[in-house]
């Protein structure tokens, strides 16, 4: 490629596609999920070695970018200048129209110099904090070496001991300090050693990355480019060191707790009421996992011996007032490293674990080496104060981020359009974690249900990308529920195609290949084909296109030869900038029914479909007693939309017999989506009457007493979420429509079966004397009689509201009082709802957690007057921007509403107002805001479009983030 066609892909090239979602937001959707917080809609929310070239990727795609580089960077200045995580830094506080500029992965080229070993030290005073760092280069590919750095107050640089000054020896510009290669030249010794001095501000560090201070104490965030904002460095994955040193010296009576990775291996006094203590870590690691803890901190202790005999000391710290909140974290600790050893043979490395729970944080967890930092939200938890849901993800969470030790820390990304290596496999990892310490059956219902209600809108959307996306403007965007979830759902289709054995044969391959490297996904891909001698060139698609597959099935039975035939087609939908794609290699696991007596005819099978349209003919082990019902895409063995002709009558078989739980549940939703399409499709909603089909299946699962697992009974009685509902209807859709429609189908449900809902809460209802018991069993019985109660209170007239009002007032945990509260927040009204907003904030005691409940509730009530009800609870003392917990709880709560979409715009003009106020404050949050707000616009309604179109038009406007700046850009494309 000639120069100046380089030059144009830098500064030119147009944005077309991407996608928002992260995880936090998915996690908070989840929380909505569940179904009891109710008629609500769903929200939308949710060494050395190793770094030379045998780190670099072994495969085709990569490869061919690393081809397709050589021939176009050749010598090209402006092309090296690009070398490493470059942005053309897009001015923040600048009024734009134009896209910012992107990164490509087919750009990826080795940095110029490794850095092999750090020494730190950070002198934290107050209003600043100095950071020295002592670096050991390595030339690689040499030339001048650029750091990058934000926000910094550079005092010093000194190349092996010699200063350097501007413009000799170094350039400044706004983010980079270019070392010379002529001062990196001279330099004569073998020993390459680079010094800086940096100041910076945490106090004043909104944005929560980098260094910031949080209430009770310092900590960072470095994930994925906050360690620049720290202190210069090659902030990029694929340089790899060792801390041998940091030294944090602080007032010891604000900051008696000082930590970071590794072992502590010193401490002492200073002057004048300082001390200091020193941690050295032995594994090399990239920037993005290191961290630094100060403060007034609470601590509990435990420990774990590792299979191998190591005594691991693990120790949990937060705010002195949240210490008694700690102890389900340590046991969820325990149960994930105990997990990781039975099921990957994969031990703990260190001698200890360290967690720290934060308040500020703008995402779920961190997985920095043995230091986690989390967010309270996702570690504190009391049978008073965290729902059943919560200790469930907090298990998850912890898992998730300990996990992450070998996945992501041990083996790690090269760069960040690799991200779904370490987060796809850790989600899988923790998904599969969850299944085996709970329930399998509800675990893949659950993460299905936010696959559907988070990720296919978002492949469906503006922001549509693939699990490995090709660009970004900035990578914090794409910490997405693509990314994320569907990657998970990418690990578990190698599990599906290669069974339990061989999935870990090549994860075991794969650390075996690449432990201490950072790699890429075809590394991973490549890992799991030469362990199991397949060839998975094909499943590369995964990684390549965007889009949620279709997979339809039609079929044909043969009655005189007893041969049923199943033909599967797919279809592989367009998306911004991509077209025209080719077959996916799709596992669908089926199984068939008898329809007469529902009994299986045949073992479940995985078919592998990778053309576009494939006959399977399939053998029976059993006469049928006719045309037998085919239960496709068992377990849901594929990310796909799944399409056959079903009649009512074969759902409500296999909603009653199938073996598969997965698609017993499947198909109620199937029929709750049917009659909730329906009722939006005609005139008169209010007169709506579902199918009787529907109507008999649903009476007997509210009488099922045959499953034992009443989660599965609880989710059975959910219909569809909003968001998955949406992706079912045709646009142009009326979102206010659709929920009156969704709401309609409940409160039919909720009236004809009455009698067996209430009776059935009844028999739930725990006795007076009965204790509150978090266990499998006692939660799924709360969520049984949580969803009946949602049902029982649709009408919201006085007996609904005297109801919930019993059941808040004897509710003996925060999962009940919780959802009764929610309900009461329907019927803002009543006299039992005015009481119990009251009762629950002063029972809240303060609990930052529980206050974000109080909120989160309110925020996202079914009542038509919402918008003011919501600006009023932003006038709460208690509301405050500054916190991401705190504002989710209110506006991206209420930005999933359908009163969002109210037909005057309002909702829209709120978003308009919050999102800059948001950005400048903090421009990741402020992103996912935008994103979460306006990301379906193209699905709905024409006067809809239209002002979303004029509101991202004046958002565009608005001198935003980088961050903010790319989903509004992408969302206009
Ligand atoms: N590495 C991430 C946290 C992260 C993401 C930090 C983006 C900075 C930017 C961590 O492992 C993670 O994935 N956390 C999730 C929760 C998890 C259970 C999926 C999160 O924070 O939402
Ligand atoms: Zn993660």
């Amino acid at each position: 490629m000639a120069i100046a066609a380089c030059v144009r892909q830098i500064v030119t090239k147009p944005m077309q596609q991407g996608r928002i979602g992260v995880r936090h937001e998915v996690a908070w959707m989840a929380q909505t999920l569940r179904g009891y917080s109710a008629p609500v809609a769903a929200a939308e929310r949710l060494t050395r070695s190793g770094l030379k070239s045998d780190a670099i990727p072994a495969s085709n795609a990569e490869r061919m970018g690393l081809a397709a580089l050589a021939t176009s960077a050749t010598s090209a200045g402006i092309c090296r200048r690009r070398v490493g995580r470059r942005y053309n830094t897009v001015a923040t506080a600048t009024a734009t129209l134009e896209a910012p500029t992107e990164i490509l992965r087919k750009d990826y080229q080795q940095p110029s110099f490794f850095i092999r070993e750090v020494t730190l030290t950070v002198r934290i005073f107050d209003g600043r904090t100095e950071v020295a760092s002592r670096m050991l280069l390595e030339k690689n590919t040499g030339g001048s070496l650029p750091l990058d750095g934000e926000d910094l107050k550079l005092k010093k640089v000194l190349l092996c001991g010699k200063e350097l000054k501007e413009g000799e020896g170094y350039t400044l510009e706004k983010e980079k300090l270019i070392i010379s290669a002529d001062a990196l030249e001279a330099g004569d010794s073998t020993d390459l050693w680079l010094e800086t001095e940096v100041e910076i501000e945490p106090e004043k560090n909104t944005q929560l990355s980098g260094l910031y201070f949080s209430g009770s104490m310092y900590c960072t965030q470095m994930e994925a480019e906050g360690f620049r904002r720290f202190t210069y460095y090659l902030d990029r994955p694929d340089v790899m060191a060792k801390f041998t040193s940091v030294r944090l010296e602080a007032d010891e009576s604000k900051c008696p707790i000082l930590l970071s990775n590794g072992n502590r291996i010193d401490s002492g006094k200073l002057e004048e009421g300082r001390h200091f203590a020193v941690w050295s870590d032995p594994f090399a690691k990239p920037s993005y996992l290191f961290a630094v803890v100060a403060g007034d901190l609470a601590s509990i202790q435990d420990k774990f011996i590792t299979k191998s005999g190591r005594e691991v000391h693990l120790e949990i710290f937060a705010a002195k007032e949240d210490k008694d909140q700690l102890w389900h974290a340590m046991r969820s600790l325990q149960n994930s490293m105990k997990w990781d050893e039975e099921r990957f043979g994969l031990e703990y490395d260190l001698d200890i674990y360290n967690i720290v729970a934060v308040k500020d944080f703008n995402m779920g967890a961190m997985e920095n080496k043995s230091l986690n930092v989390f967010n309270t939200s996702l570690t504190l938890a009391r049978e008073d104060t965290a729902t059943d849901d919560d200790y469930e993800r907090i298990e998850g969470v912890i898992g998730h981020e300990y996990f992450h030790n070998w996945t992501g820390n041990r083996v790690t990304c090269r760069d960040w359009f690799q991200l779904t290596l370490k987060e796809g496999l850790t989600v899988y990892r923790d998904q599969e974690f969850s299944a085996d310490m709970g329930s399998r059956a509800r675990k893949r219902i659950e993460d299905v249900r936010i696959l559907r209600a988070a990720q296919f809108p978002e492949d469906n959307g503006p922001m549509s990308h693939p699990i490995r996306p090709e660009k970004y403007a900035a990578i914090d965007n794409f910490y997405t529920a693509t990314v994320y979830n569907k990657g998970a759902e990418v690990i578990r289709m190698y599990e599906t195609l290669l069974g339990r054995d061989g999935f870990r044969k090549g994860m075991d391959l794969y650390f075996e290949r690449h432990d201490g490297n950072a790699v890429t996904c075809d590394d991973f891909r490549s890992a799991m084909q030469d362990a199991n001698g397949r060839d998975l060139s094909q499943f590369e698609r995964w990684y390549l296109q965007a889009g949620t597959p279709t997979v339809t099935a039609t079929d044909a039975w043969d009655a005189e030869t007893g041969t049923y035939s199943l033909t599967l087609k797919q279809t592989v939908p367009d998306t911004p900038g991509q077209m025209d794609k080719l077959p996916m290699q799709i596992p669908v696991r089926v199984g068939l029914l008898d329809r007469e007596s529902g009994k299986e005819l045949m073992r479940d099978t995985v078919l592998e479909l990778c053309e576009e349209s494939k006959t399977f003919e399939l053998k029976l082990d059993e006469t049928p007693s006719g045309r037998p019902v085919p239960s496709l895409l068992r377990g849901f063995s594929a990310p796909v939309k799944l399409e056959y002709d079903y009649s009512d009558e074969d759902l409500s078989l296999l909603a009653g017999f199938d073996t598969d739980s997965f698609n017993r549940w499947e198909s109620m939703q199937r029929l709750g989506s049917k009659a909730v399409l329906d009722a939006f499709k005609t005139e008169d909603i209010d007169s709506f009457q579902p199918d009787a089909t529907f109507m008999d299946a649903m009476k007997r699962i509210v009488q099922d007493k045959v499953t034992d697992d009443l989660s599965l009974i609880a989710y059975a009685l959910i219909l569809p979420t909003e968001s998955t509902l949406m992706q079912q209807a045709k646009p142009p859709i009326d979102p206010t429509r659709l929920h009156e429609a969704r709401n309609r189908v409940r409160k039919v449900i909720a009236t004809e079966l009455e009698d067996d809902m209430r009776k059935r809460y009844d028999e739930l209802t725990p006795k007076d004397d009965e204790k509150y018991v978090i266990d499998g069993p006692s939660s799924s019985q709360r969520r049984l009689r949580n969803v009946l109660l949602a049902y029982l209170c649709t009408s919201g007239d006085a007996k609904a509201a005297e109801l919930c009002g019993k059941h808040f007032k004897t509710a003996k945990g925060m999962t009940d009082k919780l959802a009764a509260f929610s309900c009461l927040c329907n019927i803002p009204d009543s006299q039992e709802a005015k009481e119990a907003i009251e009762q629950f904030l002063a029972d809240a005691n303060g609990d930052a957690n529980v206050i974000d409940k109080w909120f989160a509730s309110q925020a996202r009530a079914d009542v038509d007057d919402l918008l003011p009800r919501v600006k009023k609870l932003m006038e709460h003392p208690e509301f405050s921007l500054k916190n991401p917990n705190r504002l989710r709880s209110v506006v991206s709560v209420f930005i999933s509403s359908p009163q969002f979409h109210l037909p005057d715009g309002s909702g829209y003009d709120f978003a308009l107002e919050m999102i800059p106020k948001v950005d400048a404050l903090n421009p990741q949050v402020a992103a996912r805001m935008a994103n979460g707000a306006f990301r379906t616009w193209r699905l709905l309604d024409e006067k809809r479009q239209k002002m979303i179109l004029d509101r991202l038009a004046d958002l565009s406007k608005a001198g935003l983030s980088k961050d903010a700046a790319e989903i509004v850009s992408k969302m206009q494309a």
